[in-house]
């Protein structure tokens, strides 16, 4: 009889028999990597707490994997003396498959810990994460790889013209801070060159323009982009791809206090090319980026430029929360993020740098109106794309697939990182 997706379960359905100290756990689940990872997350949550597991699921062995080390995740709990994961994994897992080649586990399981990386970055609390103790994660992975580190403080920033980091931090008594983290393999010569910029807002308060209660709460996840790209990079130096990357981390804290910018400010971000009329200080984020972006097209010359921010609710609520808006002018580079998003199991849905609506962020009073309000995801995007000169370039707008409400499938409530497999995805096609 042959399989079709229509009788076998979709992934993930699970039924325990318990027999003394032994449980026997089945899951149903396609074999396709897509319901096998959610399939071996469904038994790794099944198995928490088990000190070992042999597992025989029929499919591609690094599915299962990404599967049972992401399920096996709880966010970190901070009850009292105890900063510790909520749950603990499976101590030791068998995986039966005679397919199965070492180096594919490792690489999976290089590609899950990214994420999970991300996901405890974004998870952590704002008194905590301030852009500083974002810095120290930084070097903390550059000097495990070996990678080098350029850090602007707010005085440095000040001096190259950062206005965009310099306004939106302002407000805080954590100080704004730029990273720079630069890989560099040998025998990288054919591979693009690759820039990821990726948001570091470390709490969204909204800053004038405050946000209401309800909606920010969830803020101190505001910084996913940059622990994204943090990982991507640090996931790239374990697996020794042979492409260049730097990955560059615009931090800042959008606060509500006596030193933040204010609606009706102008302000100049790097380079000095455009000047921007704030509208709303909510809107923190494209000013932030457009720092790192102008610095990367002015200063580092990328083959590739790549963002990754938590940008708009407008992207999040078009697409709600399993799939990423990518914008770009470029074909190519739309279709190889597409289908690295799909291989990764974090896809991405194009919407379109629409020209006819670039007017709308024109201003009466500068080169940039900062948030028209309207078009959301499309105007900040089309904002973006006036800072990244001629590059290729794409933005991804994660602020939907960012944050998931309950443990679930790959999930975990809180933050997910989405979008760090995906661009590892891509990093090792352009290899
Ligand atoms: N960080 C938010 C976007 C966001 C909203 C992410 C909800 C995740 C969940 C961003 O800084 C923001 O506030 N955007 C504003 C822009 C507006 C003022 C033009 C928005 O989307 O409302
Ligand atoms: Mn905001
Ligand atoms: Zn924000």
């Amino acid at each position: 009889m042959s399989a079709s997706p229509f009788d076998w379960p979709e992934g993930g359905e699970v039924r325990a028999l318990v027999a003394g100290d032994r449980r026997v756990v089945l899951v149903g689940a396609h074999p396709d990597d897509r319901a096998l990872r959610r399939g071996a997350a469904a038994a790794a949550r099944a198995l928490l707490h088990a000190e070992q597991a042999i597992i025989a699921l029929a499919g591609p062995v690094s599915a299962q994997v990404e599967g049972l080390v992401l399920g096996g995740y709880r966010s970190q709990h901070f009850g009292r003396g105890e900063f510790a994961p909520g749950a603990t994994p499976v101590a030791v897992v068998t995986i039966v498959d005679p397919a199965a080649d070492e180096e594919v586990v490792e690489r999976a399981q290089v590609a899950a810990r990214a994420s999970l990386l991300a996901r405890g970055l974004a998870n952590a609390p704002s008194n905590l994460k301030n852009p500083a103790w974002m810095v120290e994660r930084a070097q903390a992975v550059a000097s495990r790889r070996g990678l080098e580190i350029t850090v602007w403080d707010e005085e440095a920033l000040a001096v190259a013209g950062f206005g965009g980091l310099l306004a939106v931090g302002g407000g805080s008594v954590s100080p704004p801070r730029l990273v720079r983290l630069d890989y560099r393999p040998e025998g990288a010569s054919d591979a693009p060159f690759v820039v990821l910029v990726g948001k570091g807002i470390t709490f969204d308060t909204g800053g004038i323009s405050v946000k209401p209660a309800d909606g920010m709460v969830s803020m101190r996840t505001d910084m996913s982009g940059s622990a994204i790209v943090l990982a991507v990079i640090d996931a790239v130096a374990a697996l020794g791809l042979t492409i260049p990357v730097t990955v560059l981390m615009p931090l800042a804290e959008n606060s509500f206090a006596e030193g933040s910018y204010r609606p009706s400010d102008i302000v100049t971000p790097y380079g000095g090319k455009r000047t921007v009329e704030i509208t709303n200080t909510d809107a923190e984020g494209r000013m932030v980026l457009a720092d790192a972006l102008a610095y990367a097209d002015l200063e580092l010359e990328p083959d590739l430029l790549i963002d990754v921010a938590t940008l708009t609710g407008a992207a999040r609520i078009a697409l709600a929360r399993s799939m990423a808006a990518l914008f770009s002018d470029d074909d190519e580079l739309v279709g190889a993020l597409r289908e690295a998003g799909v291989a990764a199991g974090e896809p991405f849905w194009r919407l379109p740098l629409h020209d006819d609506y670039r007017s709308m962020i024109d201003s009466a009073v500068a080169d940039l109106d900062q948030a028209p309000g309207k078009a959301g995801a499309i105007t900040a995007a089309l904002f973006l794309r006036e800072f990244v000169g001629e590059r290729r370039w794409a933005h991804l707008d994660v602020a939907g697939p960012g944050r998931s409400d309950d443990d679930t499938g790959l999930l975990s409530k809180g933050a997910t990182g989405y979008g760090a497999r995906a661009l590892l995805r891509l990093l090792e096609g352009l290899t």
